[in-house]
């Protein structure tokens, strides 16, 4: 099998959006969106964690999963407003993103907390998806690839093959998150071979590798299409349920 014709994935990170009623409308909108297509697109939501119970009771048979944007580095303890890995797991989630920019910068996360933070996710049978991406400074020097090589070999370094295997990392470019300005389907794909060659050394060359920032339905069609990226991580244009089913289309047509 080519890689083109690899499976895809479509994830939305809600990140700190959503209230009761609106999540109703908007999960029950995506669940009858994603039963209309094909099985090689796989589709879910990270929502804010107060809102997986809600999530839950809302996705349970559909075909979309979902998960969470951050857990804990602990299992359980004194951590005041944590909230960690197995909680997340008793709500049948899938995934719970770590690393992502946002949080990297806003609360001082260094690549040593977001690999521990992979680990915990792993051991509570979630499927981390880990963000990895340079900033504009770092991508106008010319260290795109030394500073994604590092935030990826961080987490890798901590893990077995097999627990490598069970990864799915995203590629998100700073300077293309919530900016409009999303990298060219180009540059997107020389970094995600780049990390695909670091995970393949690490015996996990399968890892499905999503592109995130500004991915919107007008773009998301000759992004996916690219051989080492296998879907997108998608922040903006998750909460319109027309924007995100039509780029969760976007993968249907050159998923194989
Ligand atoms: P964006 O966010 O699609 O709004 O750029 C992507 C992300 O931060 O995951």
């Amino acid at each position: 099998m080519s890689k083109q014709q690899r499976a895809k994935l479509v994830v939305g990170n809600w990140k700190m959006h959503g209230r009761l009623a609106a999540n109703a409308t908007l999960l029950r909108a995506i669940a009858q969106g994603a039963g209309e297509l094909p099985a090689a697109v796989r589709v879910g939501v990270c929502v804010p964690s107060l809102y997986l119970a809600q999530t839950q009771s809302l996705l349970e048979g559909s075909p979309v999963v979902w998960g969470v944007q951050d857990v804990s580095a602990f299992t359980h303890g004194a951590y005041t407003g944590e909230v960690a890995a197995p909680m997340v797991s008793d709500f049948g989630a899938m995934f719970a993103i770590v690393g992502h920019s946002e949080r990297r910068a806003y609360h001082r996360e260094s690549a040593e907390l977001v690999a521990v933070k992979t680990q915990r996710a792993l051991e509570a049978g979630l499927t981390p998806i880990v963000c990895v991406g340079e900033t504009l400074e770092e991508r106008e020097a010319g260290s795109t690839e030394q500073v994604v090589g590092a935030q990826l070999d961080e987490v890798l370094e901590k893990l077995s093959a097999e627990e490598a295997a069970r990864l799915v990392v995203a590629y998100e470019p700073v300077w293309a998150i919530g900016t409009g300005k999303s990298a060219t389907s180009e540059q997107a794909q020389a970094v995600h071979a780049f990390l695909r060659a670091r995970l393949a050394a690490k015996g996990a060359a399968d890892v499905p590798l999503l592109y995130g920032g500004s991915v919107k339905p007008d773009n998301a069609e000759e992004l996916f299409r690219q051989p080492d990226i296998d879907g997108g991580l998608i922040g903006g244009a998750s909460l319109k349920d027309r924007d995100f089913l039509a780029i969760c289309k976007a993968a249907a047509s050159v998923a194989g």
